[in-house]
Protein backbone atom coordinates (compact mmCIF):
# COMPACT_ATOMS: atom_id res chain seq x y z
CA UNK A 1 0.00 0.00 0.00
CA UNK A 2 3.07 2.70 -0.01
CA UNK A 3 2.70 3.18 -3.34
CA UNK A 4 -0.84 5.27 -2.19
CA UNK A 5 1.57 7.78 -0.08
CA UNK A 6 4.09 7.71 -2.72
CA UNK A 7 2.12 8.43 -5.56
CA UNK A 8 -1.63 9.02 -4.72
CA UNK A 9 -1.02 11.30 -2.23
CA UNK A 10 1.49 13.84 -3.83
CA UNK A 11 -1.01 13.63 -6.70
CA UNK A 12 -4.36 14.34 -5.31
CA UNK A 13 -2.04 17.25 -3.78
CA UNK A 14 -1.09 18.57 -7.04
CA UNK A 15 -4.32 18.43 -8.36
CA UNK A 16 -5.71 20.25 -5.25
CA UNK A 17 -3.04 22.99 -5.88
CA UNK A 18 -3.90 23.09 -9.27
CA UNK A 19 -8.18 23.40 -8.54
CA UNK A 20 -7.29 25.77 -6.33
CA UNK A 21 -5.23 28.24 -8.39
CA UNK A 22 -7.47 27.51 -11.47
CA UNK A 23 -10.66 28.49 -9.24
CA UNK A 24 -9.11 31.39 -8.50
CA UNK A 25 -7.27 32.76 -11.88
CA UNK A 26 -8.86 36.11 -11.02
CA UNK A 27 -7.69 36.82 -7.68
CA UNK A 28 -4.12 34.47 -7.55
CA UNK A 29 -0.99 35.51 -9.64
CA UNK A 30 0.99 32.78 -10.80
CA UNK A 31 5.07 33.81 -11.30
CA UNK A 32 7.78 32.01 -12.01
CA UNK A 33 10.67 32.11 -9.04
CA UNK A 34 14.52 32.23 -10.12
CA UNK A 35 16.36 29.31 -8.78
CA UNK A 36 17.58 30.64 -4.73
CA UNK A 37 21.33 29.96 -5.63
CA UNK A 38 21.32 33.26 -8.00
CA UNK A 39 21.57 34.58 -4.34
CA UNK A 40 25.60 33.81 -4.47
CA UNK A 41 25.77 36.08 -6.95
CA UNK A 42 24.44 38.81 -5.43
CA UNK A 43 25.27 40.87 -2.21
CA UNK A 44 25.57 40.31 0.57
CA UNK A 45 26.16 36.80 -0.46
CA UNK A 46 28.85 38.06 -2.94
CA UNK A 47 30.97 40.83 -2.50
CA UNK A 48 30.15 41.96 -6.16
CA UNK A 49 26.86 41.94 -8.07
CA UNK A 50 28.53 39.10 -10.59
CA UNK A 51 24.87 37.63 -11.65
CA UNK A 52 24.33 42.16 -13.26
CA UNK A 53 27.97 42.99 -14.17
CA UNK A 54 27.77 39.49 -16.28
CA UNK A 55 24.80 40.71 -17.70
CA UNK A 56 25.98 44.22 -19.02
CA UNK A 57 29.40 43.15 -20.63
CA UNK A 58 26.96 40.06 -22.70
CA UNK A 59 25.06 43.48 -23.65
CA UNK A 60 28.11 44.86 -24.67
CA UNK A 61 29.44 42.16 -26.42
CA UNK A 62 26.28 41.56 -28.69
CA UNK A 63 26.78 45.60 -29.73
CA UNK A 64 30.42 44.93 -30.42
CA UNK A 65 29.68 41.74 -32.34
CA UNK A 66 26.83 43.14 -34.67
CA UNK A 67 28.86 46.62 -34.97
CA UNK A 68 31.72 44.79 -36.53
CA UNK A 69 29.74 42.51 -38.25
CA UNK A 70 28.25 45.00 -40.37
CA UNK A 71 31.93 46.92 -40.63
CA UNK A 72 32.75 43.71 -42.08
CA UNK A 73 35.75 44.46 -39.86
CA UNK A 74 38.19 41.03 -39.19
CA UNK A 75 40.37 42.69 -36.71
CA UNK A 76 37.99 43.97 -34.06
CA UNK A 77 35.42 40.86 -34.14
CA UNK A 78 37.05 38.54 -33.17
CA UNK A 79 37.75 39.38 -29.44
CA UNK A 80 34.37 40.37 -28.91
CA UNK A 81 32.61 36.97 -30.01
CA UNK A 82 35.36 35.30 -27.83
CA UNK A 83 34.12 37.24 -24.71
CA UNK A 84 30.48 36.64 -26.00
CA UNK A 85 31.34 33.21 -25.86
CA UNK A 86 32.83 33.13 -22.68
CA UNK A 87 30.20 34.99 -20.84
CA UNK A 88 27.21 33.38 -22.43
CA UNK A 89 28.42 30.16 -21.03
CA UNK A 90 28.81 31.77 -17.44
CA UNK A 91 25.26 31.70 -17.22
CA UNK A 92 24.81 28.02 -17.29
CA UNK A 93 28.06 27.72 -14.80
CA UNK A 94 26.58 30.15 -12.60
CA UNK A 95 23.25 28.68 -12.46
CA UNK A 96 23.29 25.15 -13.88
CA UNK A 97 19.69 24.49 -13.73
CA UNK A 98 19.59 27.31 -16.51
CA UNK A 99 21.78 25.66 -18.96
CA UNK A 100 19.01 24.23 -20.55
CA UNK A 101 17.84 27.98 -21.26
CA UNK A 102 20.76 28.55 -23.20
CA UNK A 103 20.97 28.63 -27.35
CA UNK A 104 24.27 26.75 -27.81
CA UNK A 105 24.22 26.22 -31.32
CA UNK A 106 23.40 30.17 -32.03
CA UNK A 107 26.59 30.64 -30.27
CA UNK A 108 28.77 28.41 -32.16
CA UNK A 109 26.86 29.74 -34.96
CA UNK A 110 28.46 33.03 -34.48
CA UNK A 111 31.74 31.32 -33.58
CA UNK A 112 31.99 29.46 -37.03
CA UNK A 113 30.44 32.53 -39.28
CA UNK A 114 32.85 34.88 -37.79
CA UNK A 115 36.09 32.50 -38.47
CA UNK A 116 34.76 32.34 -41.78
CA UNK A 117 34.01 36.14 -42.18
CA UNK A 118 30.46 35.29 -43.23
CA UNK A 119 28.97 38.31 -41.72
CA UNK A 120 25.50 37.79 -42.84
CA UNK A 121 25.09 35.06 -41.01
CA UNK A 122 27.22 36.25 -38.10
CA UNK A 123 24.24 39.09 -37.49
CA UNK A 124 21.54 36.30 -38.14
CA UNK A 125 23.16 34.28 -35.61
CA UNK A 126 23.46 37.66 -32.81
CA UNK A 127 19.71 38.21 -33.91
CA UNK A 128 18.75 34.36 -32.82
CA UNK A 129 20.92 34.41 -29.38
CA UNK A 130 19.16 37.78 -28.54
CA UNK A 131 16.13 35.60 -28.59
CA UNK A 132 17.27 33.78 -25.96
CA UNK A 133 18.36 36.48 -24.04
CA UNK A 134 14.51 37.92 -24.38
CA UNK A 135 12.93 34.91 -23.39
CA UNK A 136 14.84 34.21 -20.05
CA UNK A 137 14.13 38.01 -19.34
CA UNK A 138 10.62 37.58 -20.07
CA UNK A 139 10.06 35.56 -17.35
CA UNK A 140 13.09 36.51 -14.72
CA UNK A 141 14.34 39.63 -15.37
CA UNK A 142 11.87 42.16 -12.71
CA UNK A 143 11.58 39.46 -10.43
CA UNK A 144 15.20 38.93 -9.82
CA UNK A 145 16.10 42.41 -9.45
CA UNK A 146 13.29 43.18 -7.17
CA UNK A 147 14.28 39.84 -4.82
CA UNK A 148 18.21 40.30 -4.85
CA UNK A 149 18.32 44.30 -5.53
CA UNK A 150 15.49 45.67 -4.17
CA UNK A 151 16.74 47.13 -0.41
CA UNK A 152 15.80 45.39 1.82
CA UNK A 153 14.14 47.78 5.35
CA UNK A 154 13.54 44.46 7.88
CA UNK A 155 16.43 44.61 9.70
CA UNK A 156 16.52 48.49 9.89
CA UNK A 157 15.50 49.92 13.28
CA UNK A 158 15.31 53.26 14.65
CA UNK A 159 16.66 52.18 17.79
CA UNK A 160 16.82 48.85 19.02
CA UNK A 161 12.82 49.41 20.99
CA UNK A 162 11.76 50.83 18.18
CA UNK A 163 10.90 48.63 14.70
CA UNK A 164 11.20 51.33 11.47
CA UNK A 165 7.06 50.23 11.10
CA UNK A 166 6.11 51.44 14.38
CA UNK A 167 8.20 54.60 13.71
CA UNK A 168 6.32 55.02 10.39
CA UNK A 169 3.13 54.80 12.00
CA UNK A 170 3.98 57.68 14.17
CA UNK A 171 5.17 60.00 11.85
CA UNK A 172 2.05 59.05 10.43
CA UNK A 173 -0.27 59.88 13.12
CA UNK A 174 1.58 63.19 13.63
CA UNK A 175 1.05 64.16 10.33
CA UNK A 176 -3.12 63.72 11.08
CA UNK A 177 -3.09 64.92 14.15
CA UNK A 178 -1.58 68.27 12.61
CA UNK A 179 -4.15 68.15 10.09
CA UNK A 180 -7.22 67.25 12.59
CA UNK A 181 -5.95 70.20 14.97
CA UNK A 182 -5.52 72.68 12.41
CA UNK A 183 -9.14 72.31 10.89
CA UNK A 184 -10.36 72.01 14.42
CA UNK A 185 -8.65 75.60 15.76
CA UNK A 186 -6.67 73.20 18.52
CA UNK A 187 -3.80 75.16 17.64
CA UNK A 188 -1.62 74.34 20.84
CA UNK A 189 -1.78 70.39 20.43
CA UNK A 190 -1.07 71.30 16.11
CA UNK A 191 2.44 72.75 17.25
CA UNK A 192 2.92 70.13 19.53
CA UNK A 193 2.47 67.21 17.28
CA UNK A 194 4.47 69.58 14.71
CA UNK A 195 7.49 69.47 16.92
CA UNK A 196 7.08 65.60 17.35
CA UNK A 197 6.98 65.27 14.05
CA UNK A 198 10.11 67.48 13.39
CA UNK A 199 11.77 65.34 15.92
CA UNK A 200 10.87 61.93 14.42
CA UNK A 201 11.92 63.02 11.07
CA UNK A 202 15.29 63.70 12.59
CA UNK A 203 15.43 60.11 13.98
CA UNK A 204 14.23 59.14 10.43
CA UNK A 205 17.32 60.74 9.19
CA UNK A 206 19.71 59.15 11.19
CA UNK A 207 18.51 55.63 9.63
CA UNK A 208 19.45 56.42 5.66
CA UNK A 209 23.46 56.09 6.54
CA UNK A 210 22.82 52.28 7.02
CA UNK A 211 23.16 52.15 3.32
CA UNK A 212 23.35 55.70 1.63
CA UNK A 213 27.09 55.81 2.73
CA UNK A 214 28.96 57.41 -0.56
CA UNK A 215 25.68 59.24 -1.87
CA UNK A 216 25.10 60.67 2.07
CA UNK A 217 20.98 61.54 2.68
CA UNK A 218 20.54 64.70 4.22
CA UNK A 219 17.11 64.09 5.58
CA UNK A 220 15.33 66.07 6.24
CA UNK A 221 16.36 68.05 3.72
CA UNK A 222 16.70 71.92 3.47
CA UNK A 223 13.69 71.76 1.21
CA UNK A 224 12.19 70.25 3.93
CA UNK A 225 13.12 71.92 7.07
CA UNK A 226 11.96 75.23 5.13
CA UNK A 227 8.13 74.21 4.56
CA UNK A 228 8.29 72.91 8.15
CA UNK A 229 9.19 76.39 9.21
CA UNK A 230 6.51 77.81 6.84
CA UNK A 231 4.20 75.83 8.46
CA UNK A 232 5.18 76.21 11.69
CA UNK A 233 4.57 80.37 11.03
CA UNK A 234 1.03 79.45 9.46
CA UNK A 235 0.16 77.08 12.45
CA UNK A 236 0.15 80.40 14.64
CA UNK A 237 -0.73 82.61 12.33
CA UNK A 238 -1.42 81.74 9.17
CA UNK A 239 -5.42 80.93 7.39
CA UNK A 240 -6.05 77.42 7.26
CA UNK A 241 -5.84 77.12 3.87
CA UNK A 242 -2.21 78.02 4.01
CA UNK A 243 -1.72 75.55 6.76
CA UNK A 244 -3.23 72.77 4.16
CA UNK A 245 -0.73 74.00 1.58
CA UNK A 246 2.28 73.93 3.71
CA UNK A 247 1.13 70.98 5.23
CA UNK A 248 0.32 68.69 1.71
CA UNK A 249 4.03 70.13 0.56
CA UNK A 250 5.90 68.83 3.23
CA UNK A 251 3.98 65.30 2.75
CA UNK A 252 5.07 64.70 -0.46
CA UNK A 253 8.76 65.76 0.50
CA UNK A 254 8.72 64.02 3.01
CA UNK A 255 6.81 61.07 3.04
CA UNK A 256 5.64 60.20 -0.43
CA UNK A 257 9.13 60.37 -2.17
CA UNK A 258 11.08 58.01 -0.40
CA UNK A 259 7.51 56.03 -0.39
CA UNK A 260 7.86 55.95 -4.51
CA UNK A 261 11.21 54.41 -4.02
CA UNK A 262 11.59 52.77 -0.99
CA UNK A 263 8.23 51.44 0.35
CA UNK A 264 7.15 50.29 -3.22
CA UNK A 265 9.65 48.21 -3.73
CA UNK A 266 10.25 46.94 -0.47
CA UNK A 267 6.56 46.07 -0.34
CA UNK A 268 7.15 43.81 -3.65
CA UNK A 269 9.96 42.20 -2.36
CA UNK A 270 8.55 41.33 0.93
CA UNK A 271 5.22 40.33 -1.00
CA UNK A 272 7.39 37.82 -2.74
CA UNK A 273 9.51 36.25 -0.35
CA UNK A 274 6.46 35.51 1.48
CA UNK A 275 6.74 31.62 2.24
CA UNK A 276 4.01 29.92 -0.05
CA UNK A 277 1.60 29.12 2.61
CA UNK A 278 -0.94 26.25 1.87
CA UNK A 279 -3.17 26.64 4.44
CA UNK A 280 -3.21 30.54 3.04
CA UNK A 281 -4.40 29.14 -0.26
CA UNK A 282 -6.95 27.32 1.27
CA UNK A 283 -8.35 29.78 3.06
CA UNK A 284 -8.78 32.07 -0.08
C1 LIG B 1 18.83 32.12 -18.31
C2 LIG B 1 18.44 33.49 -18.03
C3 LIG B 1 19.11 34.63 -18.77
C4 LIG B 1 19.65 34.66 -20.03
C5 LIG B 1 19.77 33.53 -21.04
C6 LIG B 1 20.12 36.01 -20.24
N1 LIG B 1 19.86 36.78 -19.15
FE1 LIG B 1 20.23 38.76 -18.98
N2 LIG B 1 19.34 38.78 -17.16
C7 LIG B 1 18.85 37.67 -16.50
C8 LIG B 1 18.33 38.06 -15.20
C9 LIG B 1 17.73 37.14 -14.16
C10 LIG B 1 18.51 39.46 -15.12
C11 LIG B 1 18.13 40.39 -13.94
C12 LIG B 1 19.37 40.74 -13.17
C13 LIG B 1 19.16 41.92 -12.23
O1 LIG B 1 18.49 42.89 -12.61
O2 LIG B 1 19.73 41.91 -11.11
C14 LIG B 1 19.15 39.87 -16.35
C15 LIG B 1 19.50 41.17 -16.65
C16 LIG B 1 20.14 41.58 -17.80
C17 LIG B 1 20.56 42.92 -18.06
C18 LIG B 1 20.39 44.09 -17.14
C19 LIG B 1 19.19 44.85 -17.55
C20 LIG B 1 19.17 46.18 -16.89
O3 LIG B 1 19.24 47.15 -17.62
O4 LIG B 1 19.07 46.24 -15.65
C21 LIG B 1 21.17 42.92 -19.28
C22 LIG B 1 21.78 44.09 -20.01
C23 LIG B 1 21.13 41.57 -19.78
N3 LIG B 1 20.50 40.79 -18.84
C24 LIG B 1 21.66 41.15 -21.00
C25 LIG B 1 21.56 39.87 -21.49
C26 LIG B 1 21.97 39.47 -22.82
C27 LIG B 1 22.55 40.39 -23.88
C28 LIG B 1 21.70 38.13 -22.93
C29 LIG B 1 21.90 37.24 -24.10
C30 LIG B 1 23.15 37.27 -24.78
C31 LIG B 1 21.14 37.71 -21.66
N4 LIG B 1 21.08 38.78 -20.83
C32 LIG B 1 20.74 36.42 -21.41
C33 LIG B 1 18.80 36.39 -16.98
C34 LIG B 1 19.23 35.98 -18.22
C1 LIG C 1 18.06 49.38 3.38
C2 LIG C 1 18.93 50.29 2.70
C3 LIG C 1 18.46 51.72 2.52
C4 LIG C 1 18.01 52.60 3.48
C5 LIG C 1 17.87 52.37 4.97
C6 LIG C 1 17.73 53.84 2.80
N1 LIG C 1 17.98 53.71 1.47
FE1 LIG C 1 17.53 55.07 0.02
N2 LIG C 1 18.23 53.82 -1.42
C7 LIG C 1 18.87 52.62 -1.16
C8 LIG C 1 19.41 52.11 -2.40
C9 LIG C 1 20.23 50.83 -2.58
C10 LIG C 1 19.06 53.06 -3.39
C11 LIG C 1 19.43 53.02 -4.85
C12 LIG C 1 18.39 52.29 -5.62
C13 LIG C 1 18.96 51.87 -6.90
O1 LIG C 1 19.83 52.57 -7.42
O2 LIG C 1 18.52 50.83 -7.39
C14 LIG C 1 18.30 54.11 -2.73
C15 LIG C 1 17.73 55.19 -3.40
C16 LIG C 1 17.14 56.26 -2.77
C17 LIG C 1 16.52 57.37 -3.43
C18 LIG C 1 16.33 57.54 -4.94
C19 LIG C 1 17.61 57.72 -5.67
C20 LIG C 1 18.38 58.92 -5.23
O3 LIG C 1 19.56 58.78 -4.86
O4 LIG C 1 17.81 60.02 -5.17
C21 LIG C 1 16.12 58.24 -2.46
C22 LIG C 1 15.45 59.59 -2.67
C23 LIG C 1 16.44 57.64 -1.19
N3 LIG C 1 17.04 56.42 -1.41
C24 LIG C 1 16.20 58.22 0.02
C25 LIG C 1 16.47 57.63 1.25
C26 LIG C 1 16.27 58.29 2.52
C27 LIG C 1 15.83 59.73 2.68
C28 LIG C 1 16.59 57.38 3.47
C29 LIG C 1 16.52 57.56 4.97
C30 LIG C 1 15.33 58.16 5.51
C31 LIG C 1 16.96 56.15 2.80
N4 LIG C 1 16.88 56.35 1.44
C32 LIG C 1 17.27 54.97 3.43
C33 LIG C 1 18.94 51.95 0.04
C34 LIG C 1 18.46 52.44 1.25
C1 LIG D 1 13.25 55.62 3.90
C2 LIG D 1 12.26 56.39 3.24
C3 LIG D 1 10.97 56.67 3.94
C4 LIG D 1 10.55 57.89 4.41
C5 LIG D 1 11.32 59.20 4.35
C6 LIG D 1 9.25 57.71 4.95
N1 LIG D 1 8.87 56.39 4.84
FE1 LIG D 1 7.13 55.58 5.50
N2 LIG D 1 7.73 53.75 4.86
C7 LIG D 1 8.94 53.47 4.28
C8 LIG D 1 9.05 52.03 4.07
C9 LIG D 1 10.23 51.30 3.46
C10 LIG D 1 7.86 51.47 4.55
C11 LIG D 1 7.47 49.99 4.59
C12 LIG D 1 7.92 49.43 5.90
C13 LIG D 1 7.50 48.01 6.11
O1 LIG D 1 6.67 47.51 5.38
O2 LIG D 1 8.03 47.39 7.06
C14 LIG D 1 7.05 52.58 5.04
C15 LIG D 1 5.79 52.42 5.61
C16 LIG D 1 5.01 53.46 6.06
C17 LIG D 1 3.70 53.31 6.62
C18 LIG D 1 2.96 52.00 6.78
C19 LIG D 1 3.29 51.40 8.12
C20 LIG D 1 2.53 50.11 8.32
O3 LIG D 1 1.78 50.01 9.27
O4 LIG D 1 2.72 49.18 7.51
C21 LIG D 1 3.24 54.55 6.98
C22 LIG D 1 1.90 54.89 7.60
C23 LIG D 1 4.30 55.48 6.66
N3 LIG D 1 5.37 54.79 6.10
C24 LIG D 1 4.24 56.84 6.90
C25 LIG D 1 5.27 57.73 6.61
C26 LIG D 1 5.17 59.15 6.83
C27 LIG D 1 3.96 59.88 7.39
C28 LIG D 1 6.36 59.67 6.43
C29 LIG D 1 6.77 61.13 6.40
C30 LIG D 1 6.71 61.89 7.59
C31 LIG D 1 7.20 58.59 5.97
N4 LIG D 1 6.51 57.43 6.08
C32 LIG D 1 8.47 58.73 5.50
C33 LIG D 1 9.93 54.37 3.91
C34 LIG D 1 9.90 55.72 4.24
Amino acid sequence: MRWIYSILLPSILVLLAAGIVYKHKNKATIIKVPPTELAQWYKPDNKRQVWLHNMFKLRREMQAVLFYAEQKDNEHIAKWAQQLNEHYLKIGEMIPSWNKKLDKSALSSIQTNVANQDYPNVIAAVNTLQKSCDSCHDDYQAITALTYRAPDFSSIEITPSLSFNSHMQALSKNVNQIKIASEDGMPDLALSSLTELNNGMNELGETCVNCHKKDRKTYPSEQMNNTLLSLEQNLKTGSLKAQGRDLGTLAVLACARCHGTHRLAFGAKSLLSKEPNLAELLKH
